[in-house]
């Protein structure tokens, strides 16, 4: 009798004890009667903001999920030197508060509230390549709703570290990530989850940034991952952000005024290297480059060596070496009207073999020289010979003269004249090579541009 009452009596806790765990659970809705007339009563969730400080989980072996999302409104700089991206960002962190529940029906149907974040519980999501103190405000509000489902939404300028390759300026395309994590909590107590497909983050980003910076945003793409370091893992999603530099301002300020000097320098070959004006117009167009050079160096990348940068060299140099050809061809024709050195037989068969056949390419200064009228005889220095030669006799005729020592003289001099042609033709052979190579040089450099800027 006694231990069948110690039975009822164990049931009847059993019950009581049980109702008592059910009571508990109900303490955690919030009696939100009354929010609807007098306004949210601050005692109603007291219990809720006195639990700040610790993780808001009932049972504390199951991690918390953390939800994250980020719209992109703005690339504000890119810079190549410190090798850092700053960008304008909306963080969106989203997770459940099972201490926070009302029932809508009691309080008038309102579903959310906004409170302020320095009485809840934050996750601390912080993003890895951030390089810059957080100047994040910290008294921003959230929404709760009434299944306590948190979302708090917060403004970020991102000064991210981020790999920069200027090889391609201005046709570079960067890579850049953003490594969402959290500081403290080991996969154990939170996990990551994304709020929104990554397709609906770029999209939304790329419709935000209405900005007609330097730089436009191509895509984004995401990764989960977990970090281990030591024993902890953490829980990590990374995205890649791939933006790509306007080119139009560097193709108009950097490559247009180059390519016009380098093309002027060109056609510089149709002056007549004997007229003298030729070098003087070269040393102009060099020092006009230099001075280019020095007033567009702001807009080059500071750091690495991009190919434009070689491109310009590539530039200055073939100035520099057709500017220094055309002083030993003035020399040579000096020379040439007035004592010719004899010419290596090497030369003299290359010469032939250069010129007899049109196998090299249409020799572009020989052609220049017809367009203007001009042929290699009529040289200003070569004019007494020219003439001499025209009034010369046929060797046959001095022999008839019967002068031997005129006819001697005639000979060296006829000889001595096409010497001199020979370096005229030599001089006219090196114009021709060097103008094929910067025909060379501008027909790459522009297919390299349309490769580049198609790609
Ligand atoms: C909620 O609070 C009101 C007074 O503010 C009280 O009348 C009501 O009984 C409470 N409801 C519950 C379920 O405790
Ligand atoms: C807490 O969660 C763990 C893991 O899910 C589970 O094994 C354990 O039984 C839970 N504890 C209670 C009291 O529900
Ligand atoms: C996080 O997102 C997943 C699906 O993307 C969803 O099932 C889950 O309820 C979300 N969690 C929170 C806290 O919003
Ligand atoms: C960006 O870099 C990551 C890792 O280095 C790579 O997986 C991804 O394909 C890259 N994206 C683009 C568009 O290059
Ligand atoms: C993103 O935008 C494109 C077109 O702008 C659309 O076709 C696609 O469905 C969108 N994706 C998402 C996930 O919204």
């Amino acid at each position: 009798m006694e231990r069948g009452w110690t039975h009822v009596e164990g049931f009847v806790l059993c019950l009581i004890l049980h109702l008592l765990l059910q009571g508990e659970g109900d303490t955690f809705t919030i009696n939100c009667s009354g929010f609807d007339q007098h306004g949210v009563d601050p005692a109603a969730f007291q219990a809720v903001f006195d639990r700040k400080a610790f993780r808001p989980v009932i049972n504390y072996s199951i991690p918390t999920h953390v939800n994250i999302s980020f719209t992109l409104s703005a690339i504000l700089e890119v810079d190549a030197q410190r090798q850092l991206m700053t960008s304008f960002l909306w963080l969106n962190v989203i997770w459940y508060n099972p201490f926070i529940s009302w029932n809508p029906k009691e309080c008038g149907g309102i579903r959310k509230l906004s409170m302020t974040t320095e009485n809840l519980w934050l996750p601390d999501i912080f993003i890895e390549e951030f390089m810059d103190v957080d100047q994040t405000p910290t008294d921003l509000m959230a929404y709760v709703n009434n299944e306590g489902r948190i979302k708090y939404d917060k403004p970020m300028q991102v000064v991210s570290i981020c790999k920069l390759d200027i090889f391609y300026f201005p046709f570079d395309q960067q890579n850049c990530t953003l490594t969402f994590g959290s500081f403290l909590y080991t996969v154990e107590n939170m996990v990551l989850g994304m709020e929104n497909k990554v397709q609906e983050i770029s999209n939304t980003s790329l419709n935000l940034i209405r900005s007609k910076g330097e730089w436009v945003l191509l895509s984004i793409h995401q990764r989960a991952k977990k970090m281990t370091v030591g024993t902890n893992q953490y829980d990590q999603i990374i995205f890649y952000v791939v933006i790509r530099r306007r080119p139009r301002l560097y193709v108009i300020n950097l490559l247009l005024p180059s390519g016009f000097l380098v093309a002027i320098d060109t056609l510089s070959f149709y002056l007549p290297a004997e007229s003298g004006n030729r070098a003087p117009f070269k040393i102009t167009l060099l020092l006009g480059y230099n001075v280019f050079l020095l007033m567009m160096s702001d807009l080059l990348p500071t750091r690495g060596t991009p190919l434009i940068s070689v491109y310009f060299a590539l530039c200055l140099s073939l100035m520099v070496v057709s500017l220094l050809e055309t002083i030993f061809i003035i020399y040579l024709l000096h020379m040439a009207t007035s004592e010719p050195p004899p010419m290596p037989q090497w030369l003299h068969s290359l010469l032939l073999h250069c010129t007899s056949p049109r196998k090299c390419c249409p020799t572009a200064a020989q052609k220049g020289n017809k367009d203007l009228g001009l042929t290699s005889t009529h040289l200003p220095g070569l004019k007494e010979p020219e003439v001499s030669a025209g009034k010369m006799p046929r060797p046959g005729e001095a022999e008839l003269n019967g002068c031997p020592e005129s006819t001697r003289a005639q000979e060296h001099e006829a000889q001595k004249q096409h010497l001199a042609e020979l370096w005229v033709q030599f001089s006219h052979m090196m114009d021709t090579l060097l103008f094929c190579l910067y025909l060379l040089f501008m027909a790459s450099s522009i297919s390299t541009l349309i490769v580049l800027w198609n790609t």
